[in-house]
């Protein structure tokens, strides 16, 4: 699909013209209206350019127009307040996948949440399962996260120094996660990954990495290759900007796959620093791995003397309190966390044994550092969430799988009853309902998914109060706030929505 700046266009008259825009053009983030119309005729003087907006803005209100009619909620506020958006920012946005350009709808601007509700600026309410994409395993402003944060910034919001909180959280880390002895904070789980490979390859002094097709580990360049998450979501096979002679380093696999990797161990003899999985995949929607597979990852990893990363920035105190690592019994070599770990906040991690870890700087040659890293807010709201979850954990986990399974299993109920194809995956807490008659394993089959189906669904759903990810090819997330009578809501509300 390709979408203008704002608003979806193919349906438009310069269709045309979009269609001729090179490749590079499109995969920077949307061609803007002003490049349609540009390759569209017209000159590149100022005159043309004020032209070229002036096409642009009659283009995007045609756009919203053509929108208009498919909601039926008050979204006057937030169509106002995504035209301003879009004159500052890129597609109006902060990232790619908040836009909705997937589901062809206007996005509600968020002014508040609690619990499992959020609210627009027109005043509409929404039972949540985006969760701001997993951080929040318990809620929208928790009572016991808000007191946390608010106690740690009277005292200072940032030092650039060591606090003592950052300890108390790094202890949590290590107890939760088996594959754990020392850890380092950071920014986001972008910098947990980019820095994770970057000290796997000066642990192996060896260039290649691979990866699977589907998976996302945030935007660094080794990694936005066949990634998941709003790069599929997008329809683009990676980023504009990102040098050959960068990613021809990543090796980009099938994911649930174990023959396709030991041909590329036995290609790439010795020449292969670490393979990062996301355990349970949440990118391409959520899809766990099958049979034995995370166990045949480990044992050829091993066998190689290749660091084997687990991405847990999603699964991470989601799957299971210890991640996917505890839940499936296989200690990586290194982890990477983010999301949940910050409780709401920026922040990521990423940590392995004493000897890996001990390559990073100050005591050892891995470089990696962080004006805000292990910032006193974040290392707060961090802690105040993982204690709840420890020290709650068997009723947390238990309350959350037996909802989920509700939610999930009732979901897909009404699909059959209704006639509709839909197939779906869930672990834990995290899930997706595939447009899909068959099973999602992998990729291939998960792009076999009806997106337009998907996004009907969708657009019914929201209309009806239904907040979920705004995408086919992303995981849906529960919260220990979510109550029966949400789940309730919910089954009516998808029920309503297949007989549309
Ligand atoms: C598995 C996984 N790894 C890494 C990242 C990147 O994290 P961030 O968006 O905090 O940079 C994400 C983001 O969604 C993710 O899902």
């Amino acid at each position: 699909m390709i979408a203008g700046d704002s608003g979806i266009i193919h349906a438009l008259p310069v269709r045309r013209a979009v269609t001729l825009i090179p490749y590079q053009a499109n995969i920077a983030g949307g061609c803007t209206s002003d490049e349609i119309f540009m390759k569209n005729g017209s000159t590149s003087s100022a005159a043309g350019k004020v032209q070229g907006r002036n096409a642009a803005i009659l283009i995007n209100s045609m756009a919203r127009a053509s929108q208009e009619t498919r909601s039926a909620r008050k979204l006057k506020q937030s169509r106002q307040l995504q035209q301003r958006a879009e004159q500052l920012m890129p597609g109006g946005v902060s990232s790619p996948v908040r836009a909705f350009k997937a589901v062809e709808c206007d996005a509600p601007f968020l002014v508040r949440g609690q619990g499992s509700r959020v609210w627009d600026a027109d005043g509409n309410e929404y039972i949540d399962y985006v969760g701001s994409w997993g951080p929040l395993i318990l809620g929208h402003a928790d009572a016991g996260v808000i007191e946390a944060i608010l106690s740690a910034a009277v005292n200072g919001t940032s030092f650039g120094a060591s606090t003592p909180g950052e300890a108390d959280l790094a202890q949590l880390v290590v107890e939760a996660f088996p594959g754990i002895e020392k850890v380092r904070f950071v920014n986001s789980g972008t910098e947990a990954t980019m820095s994770a490979i970057r000290l796997a390859r000066a642990f192996t002094k060896r260039k290649y990495i691979i990866k699977f097709e589907g998976c996302y580990h945030g935007h660094a360049d080794s990694l936005l290759v066949k990634a998941g998450s709003g790069v599929v979501t997008l329809g683009i096979p990676g980023s504009a900007g990102v040098l050959d002679e960068i990613s021809q380093f990543t090796l980009a696999l099938p994911f649930n796959d174990a023959s396709i990797l030991e041909q590329a161990f036995s290609k790439y003899r010795h020449q292969i620093a670490c393979v990062i999985i996301e355990p349970v995949v949440g990118n391409m929607g959520c899809v766990p791995s099958a049979g034995g597979y995370l166990a045949a990852v480990r044992a050829i990893t091993k066998r190689e003397n290749t660091l084997l990363i687990f991405d847990e920035v999603i699964t991470g105190f989601r799957v299971a309190y210890g991640g996917a690592q505890e839940l499936y019994g296989i200690r990586p070599d290194l982890t990477t966390l983010g999301k949940i770990l910050g409780g709401g906040l920026p922040i990521g991690a990423y940590g392995g044994s004493a000897e890996v870890m001990n390559l990073v700087a100050p005591l050892g040659p891995m470089y990696q550092a962080g004006t805000l890293a292990g910032n006193p807010l974040a290392v707060a709201a961090g802690r105040a969430t993982l204690e709840r979850l420890r020290d709650n954990k068997a009723e947390i986990y238990a309350q959350l799988e037996s909802l989920s399974a509700q939610l999930v299993e009732g979901v897909a109920a009404a699909a059959k009853d209704a006639g509709v194809r839909l197939s779906f995956n869930r672990v834990g807490s995290m899930f997706t309902w595939f447009f899909n008659s068959d099973p999602v394993a992998n990729w291939s089959s998960a792009a076999k998914s009806d997106t337009a189906a998907f996004g009907r669904y969708f657009r019914a759903m929201l209309d009806a109060g239904i907040y979920l990810p705004p995408s086919q090819f992303e995981a849906a997330f529960l919260t220990t706030a979510h109550s029966k009578e949400d789940i309730e809501t919910t089954l009516r509300a998808a029920r309503a929505s297949f007989a549309r």
